[in-house]
């Protein structure tokens, strides 16, 4: 029975690959910060999956996630699902060092954590949804989309030093558009806004197929692919 551990399995896109992972007969160890969010989803089959209680900007995260591991008796896919993101036109600091210190530093905590573990276990698959947001700088969420980038951007290096290495690591970068989940704050409707529970078979397809980056979905793959096009004098111009 293959074992795949999720960081931010307690709502949203983690919490729907969770159980699409486990309707396909996967062993399950999921974390999050939010207990009961975790203890209800457990209940959906006790005897496969464990929790632990993690807070990735925390210090003690990298620990918690060898418990988890112990708990799960292993990892073969590990997920890093959790993440925060707010539209901050204004700017406000608060909002802006918070979304670094979660997707910036505590996705690092995390991913070097797994990568440790499967460098020191024989390889496995490190996957983690990072957005489309990262392709550009968005001056709507200005830390949100750099803190994508970086997300990007270390997957890549993590691959690289993967190969130097010679080691049997795999890597998928998933990038979904609009998802319709509590990161959206329920405020307005996006445009193409998905529904998370389709992203999840298409993320389940991706890690199946064990694809490097994928785009979810196509109409966000064609949109991005134009994006890159666009010169910076135009793009810093443009209203997003
Ligand atoms: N929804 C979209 O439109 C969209 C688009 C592209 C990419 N994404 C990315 O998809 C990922 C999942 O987001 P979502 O849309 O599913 O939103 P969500 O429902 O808000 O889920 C966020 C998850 O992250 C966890 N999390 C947040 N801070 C954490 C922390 N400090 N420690 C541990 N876990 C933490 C939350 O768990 P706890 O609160 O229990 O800790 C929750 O499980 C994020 O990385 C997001 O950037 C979302």
């Amino acid at each position: 029975m293959k074992r795949a551990i999720i960081i931010g399995a307690t709502s949203g896109i983690g919490r729907e690959v969770a159980l699409k992972l486990l309707d396909e007969g996967w062993r399950l160890g999921i974390a999050g910060r939010r207990e009961k969010e975790l203890r209800e989803l457990q209940l959906a089959a006790p005897e496969l999956i464990s929790f632990r209680v993690l807070d990735i900007t925390k210090e003690d995260a990298p620990q918690r996630l060898l418990e988890l591991i112990e708990l799960t008796g292993g990892m073969d896919l590990f997920l890093q699902s959790s993440g925060i993101g707010d539209q901050n036109r204004e700017l406000e600091p608060d909002i802006e060092l918070r979304t670094i210190e979660t997707n910036g530093v505590g996705f690092t905590r995390m991913v070097t954590a797994a990568f440790r573990y499967f460098r020191e276990h024989g390889g496995g698959h490190l996957a983690v949804i990072s957005s489309i947001a990262g392709t550009k700088g968005l001056g709507s969420a200005p830390a949100y989309s750099a803190t994508k980038r970086f997300q990007n951007t270390y997957i890549e290096a993590l691959a690289q030093l993967a190969h130097i290495k010679h080691l049997d690591i795999h890597f998928t970068d998933i990038r979904p558009g609009f998802v319709d989940t509590a990161i959206l704050k329920g405020d307005k409707r996006y445009p193409m806004q998905m529904n998370p529970k389709q992203v999840a078979k298409h993320i389940v397809h991706a890690l199946n197929h064990h694809k490097r980056v994928v785009v979810i979905d196509k109409r966000y793959a064609i949109l991005v692919f134009f994006w890159r096009l666009i010169p910076r004098r135009i793009w810093e111009r443009m209203t997003i």
